[in-house]
This record gives structure tokens, C-alpha cells and sequence, in this order.
């Protein structure tokens, strides 16, 4: 995610650090993000730019939490991690907080929820399409900078932003995504089974 991500957003012409706790492995994916991506330790990322991606496994993002939380606090943190428990395809927080609001706690950071719903391949399109159309990219965050400012950034994909509400929403994004990818584990499209529903069906008019 920080490679596919990290490239277009350089692309789109910002200054991107990756940051991982092995500097080779931060150093090979700078190269592969292109000339101008620079490398860095964890806690070089948190406090690179005005915005952080958080792309680390479930089971690790207590850890890196545990060495950068104090550089995060009141900075734009953009957390697209999936916690999934496999088989089965649950949440590995259960019933209860989301991933966001517990890095949030933890770190006093201004926390958005996006890029969660996609696989990496999809953010390595330029831009993004479904069917031909932009992709829509579902947002919960609570602070209204942050939210702009990722915003911006999904916009610099070629990508459409959509507010899903405030971070204690973000819940409905991560069990969103253990629903899609049970259906494609299953050899299910997930697009088959999340049709638009007519206005007169849903009672609502798509905005
Ligand atoms: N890939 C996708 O299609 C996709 C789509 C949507 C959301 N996501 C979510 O995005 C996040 C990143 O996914 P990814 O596919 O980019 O994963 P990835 O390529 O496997 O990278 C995972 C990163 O997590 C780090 N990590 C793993 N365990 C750790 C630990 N115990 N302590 C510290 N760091 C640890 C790894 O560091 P090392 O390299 O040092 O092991 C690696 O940098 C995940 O939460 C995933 O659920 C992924």
C-alpha cells in the first residue's frame, strides 16, 4: 500500500518518505516509488509532510504505535490498515473499537479512515477506474483539516472522495472490507453483490 500509494502521490508531485523499522527494506521501496522518494525510519516517517500513511500489518501496528504514537499526536495520520482474522474472514478487533479509533487513542493524531476498501493493484491504476468511472473513495475522520487534506490527496489519484462520517464510522469501513474480501475469497465479484439500488428502493436520491 505504501509503495502503490506512495508513487502516485509522487507522481501528483509530493514529497514522499517511506519509513520502515529495516532501512533497506524503506530504501528498496523508495527506489521503487522513483527518483525523489527518500528513506527513513519510522519515526522519519511520522514526522515527514503533513500527512502519514499508516500501511503496517494488523499485528504490527501496535508495535510501530509503541516506538512513533508520541510524534503522531495532532498530526494528519491516514490509516488504511485491514484487521482480518482468516478463516473465516472477522475482524480482529471484534465488537470492539475500530483500528482507526484505537490508533487515535493512542497517538492523540488526527486519524482518517480511507484507501481501506481496494487492493494495491487498484491504486496502482493511473487513475483509478471501475467500469470506466473514477473511483470512489470512502472517508471517516472527525477533524476537518485532516479530512481536507486527504481529501486533496484522493483527488490527486483521479480518485473521488466521499465523506462516510465521523471516525467512529470507521468501524463500518473495516467490517466493509472483511465483507468484500470474504466475497472475493469466495470467488465472488463483490461489484455482483453491491448493486446501486433504484432511488424509489432505497428511498434515497444518490447525491
Ligand atoms: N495490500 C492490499 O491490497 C491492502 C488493501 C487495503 C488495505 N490494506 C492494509 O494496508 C496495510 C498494509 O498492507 P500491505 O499489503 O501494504 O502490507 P505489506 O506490504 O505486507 O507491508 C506490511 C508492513 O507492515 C510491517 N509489519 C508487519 N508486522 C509488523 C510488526 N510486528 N511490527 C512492525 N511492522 C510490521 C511490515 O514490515 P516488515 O517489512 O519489516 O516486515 C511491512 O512494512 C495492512 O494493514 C492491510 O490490511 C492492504
Amino acid at each position: 500500500m505504501a509503495g502503490a500509494l506512495g508513487a502516485q502521490w509522487a507522481r501528483a508531485g509530493h514529497e514522499v518518505l517511506v519509513g520502515a523499522r529495516d532501512r533497506d527494506k524503506a530504501a528498496k521501496r523508495a527506489a521503487e516509488i522513483g527518483p525523489g522518494a527518500l528513506p527513513g525510519g519510522l519515526r522519519e516517517a511520522a514526522a515527514f509532510g503533513d500527512v502519514t500513511l499508516l500501511a503496517v500489518a494488523y499485528e504490527g501496528v501496535a508495535e510501530v504505535l509503541g516506538q512513533v504514537g508520541d510524534v503522531l499526536r495532532g498530526r494528519t495520520v491516514i490509516d488504511c490498515v485491514n484487521g482480518i482474522v482468516h478463516p473465516g474472514v472477522t475482524l480482529a478487533t471484534g465488537t470492539g473499537p475500530s483500528v482507526a479509533r484505537r490508533i487515535a487513542d493512542a497517538t492523540g493524531a488526527h486519524v482518517v479512515k480511507a484507501f481501506n476498501l481496494c487492493p494495491d493493484a487498484m491504486w496502482r491504476m493511473t487513475p483509478p477506474r471501475v467500469d470506466g468511472r473514477p473511483l470512489t473513495v470512502p472517508v471517516c475522520g472527525d477533524d476537518s483539516g485532516a479530512l481536507a487534506a486527504v481529501r486533496t490527496l484522493i483527488t490527486d489519484l483521479g480518485c473521488v472522495p466521499a465523506d462516510a462520517g465521523d471516525l467512529d464510522r470507521a468501524g463500518v469501513l473495516e467490517a466493509t472490507a472483511a465483507y468484500v474480501i470474504g466475497l472475493h475469497i469466495a470467488g465472488v465479484d463483490p461489484r455482483s453483490a453491491l448493486p446501486s439500488p433504484e432511488p424509489e428502493v432505497s428511498g434515497a436520491r444518490p447525491a
